[in-house]
């Protein structure tokens, strides 16, 4: 053992002899500044002092862990509980001479000293243990992306790591515990947390709700907690974001739906067109009835039979009239036919050849505007003389043209109050070669589309229009994509919507 030995006198020779006699080390310093000296810079294992309080108040002050043997001159029990008194471990008296007995106390005190320093270095690791378990621990819960809430039995909130804070909030008052709890999560996990305290059983559910503005999946488990004697003291909550595997959930049953809805339409709209072809055959079988009934009418006008022209061509009229009707429906329900059948993508093939855009889109224009009621609206065609070319299908690309331009003459129809040379509808092209690519934009000055709206009009059935398919955009955007293109749409409300088609220039 290293003993300090503080004797300002001699008063502690007659210790000196006694401690090399009994196997100890000691170092001896003549005051207190001294020993306080040598004390910090080598570590003792108990210190020999005078009784003078102010010297073991000082040391017990400094070292509260280090045991002090004081001596002094009188012997009495007085003189030992006073020295106690002021945080010494034991009190021995100093003669001129160590008795024998004295010495044996000395030893007894010094091994008593051992056996306290060994107590006190286990518990100060004992100490360390905990201080680095507890460290360890909230580390990993700092860590975690779960969220974990702690209550006790009487409900109150003693724990809250970190990642709690994304669905209970953060604490008005405190950060940590207690406070109102802001989050939306807030109520349904401690109203479950309270439940399993007071039912005594754990639980698991998944939650939703919705958080700034953004949809949340919540898997709450909570659980009892116990005591190492196994008594409840609170109950534990673990939280878990699962929004992001219930999106994907979500979009996979939204595309697997949309994949069977697709092969269903697919065979309704093959056996439509079937029966709409033969629909459209007998109209068109009608209406060489009705000329041959004119024909016959012609016959018997030339022939004076007047009354029997007349009935003729009464007739002929009034089959006429049916069979327009009959073939302009069948025409239309095919082009429904049509579209389900692209949505399934079971249309055509593509054979792509390089086509002038300018040509085509003036084509189409001239062959099919009065179907799609251009003259309704103020067409203006703005095309890029340099002839913009691109590698394209052109039955697909005039399909997508007549999509826009029937869906803007549509809008703009919508506008009763519009006077006619207000609706303007521009066709314009542009070509440019440093990008490498052709535009085609289909600009109109309808009611435009909100924000909010503009989000949704690609997305299959979505429609405004009592009899809309709302597969129009869907399936342009895709024509265009299989040709290496994009669509895509501004839009202001009041001002009108402008589709844009660009291509790879070729
Ligand atoms: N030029 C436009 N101006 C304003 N709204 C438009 C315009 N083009 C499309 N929309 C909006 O987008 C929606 C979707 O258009 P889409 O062509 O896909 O289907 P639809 O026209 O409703 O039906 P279908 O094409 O089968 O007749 C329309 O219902 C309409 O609300
Ligand atoms: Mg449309």
């Amino acid at each position: 053992m290293k003993l300090l030995c503080v004797s300002p006198l001699d008063g502690g020779r007659p210790f000196e002899r006694a401690l090399t006699h009994l196997g100890h080390e000691a170092t001896w310093a003549p005051d207190l500044d001294q020993a306080l000296r040598i004390a910090r810079r080598t570590p003792v294992d108990a210190a020999l002092v005078p009784d003078d309080p102010a010297v073991l108040e000082e040391l017990r002050g400094r070292y509260p862990h280090l045991p002090l043997i004081a001596f002094g001159e009188r012997d009495s029990a007085i003189a030992a509980a006073r020295a106690t008194s002021w945080g010494a471990m034991g009190y021995l008296p100093s003669g001129a001479e160590l008795e024998a007995a004295a010495e044996e106390v000395l030893g007894d005190l010094i091994l008593r000293a051992a056996a306290r320093n060994r107590l006190e270095e286990r518990r100060r690791a004992r100490l360390e243990e905990t201080l680095r378990l507890s460290k360890f621990y909230s580390d990993v819960l700092t860590s975690v992306g779960q969220g974990i809430v702690v209550i006790d039995h009487s409900g109150k909130i003693r724990y809250r790591n970190p990642a709690s804070a994304r669905f209970l909030g953060e604490t008005s008052s405190s950060k940590d515990t207690g406070g109102e709890l802001a989050g939306r999560a807030a109520v349904p996990v401690l109203q479950q947390l309270v439940e399993t305290l007071t039912e005594n059983e754990s639980r698991t559910q998944t939650i939703a709700l919705e958080q700034d503005q953004k949809k949340m999946f919540l898997d709450l488990t909570t659980s009892v907690l116990r005591g190492a004697d196994g008594k409840a003291s609170g109950a534990v909550a673990i939280v878990s974001d699962r929004s992001i595997e219930k999106s994907l959930e979500q979009q996979l049953f939204h595309t697997e739906r949309l994949a069977t809805l697709g092969s269903l339409l697919a065979s309704i709209a093959h056996e439509v067109n079937n029966t709409l072809t033969s629909v459209t055959g007998c109209a068109e079988m009608g209406l060489m009835v009705a000329e041959q009934a004119e024909l016959n009418a012609a016959d018997a006008r030339t022939s004076g039979r007047e009354q029997e022209a007349d009935n003729l061509d009464g007739l002929a009229k009034e089959i006429r009239q049916i069979f327009d009707l009959v073939l302009e429906a069948g025409i239309s329900c095919q082009t429904i036919a049509d579209n389900m059948l692209q949505y399934s993508r079971q249309g055509k093939p593509t054979h792509r050849s390089q086509q002038d855009l300018n040509k085509l889109i003036t084509r189409t224009v001239s062959v099919l505007g009065k179907h799609l009621g251009v003259e309704k609206v103020n067409l203006e065609l703005a095309l890029d003389p340099r002839s913009p070319r691109s590698r394209i299908e052109p039955s697909k690309l005039q399909q997508t043209l007549v999509n826009l331009i029937v869906n803007a003459v549509q809008a703009m129809l919508d506008m009763e109050d519009v006077p006619l040379d207000e609706r303007h509808l521009t066709i314009e092209t542009e070509r440019d070669d440093e990008a490498g690519r052709a535009v085609i934009r289909v600009r109109d000055s309808g009611p435009g589309i909100s924000p909010r709206r503009l989000e949704q009009i690609f997305q299959p059935f979505y429609t405004t229009k009592d009899h809309g398919t709302g597969l129009g955009l869907y399936i342009c955007r895709r024509v265009i994509e299989d040709q290496d293109g994009t669509l895509d749409v501004e839009s202001e409300v009041g001002v009108g919507t402008t589709f844009s088609i660009t291509l790879p220039l070729k």
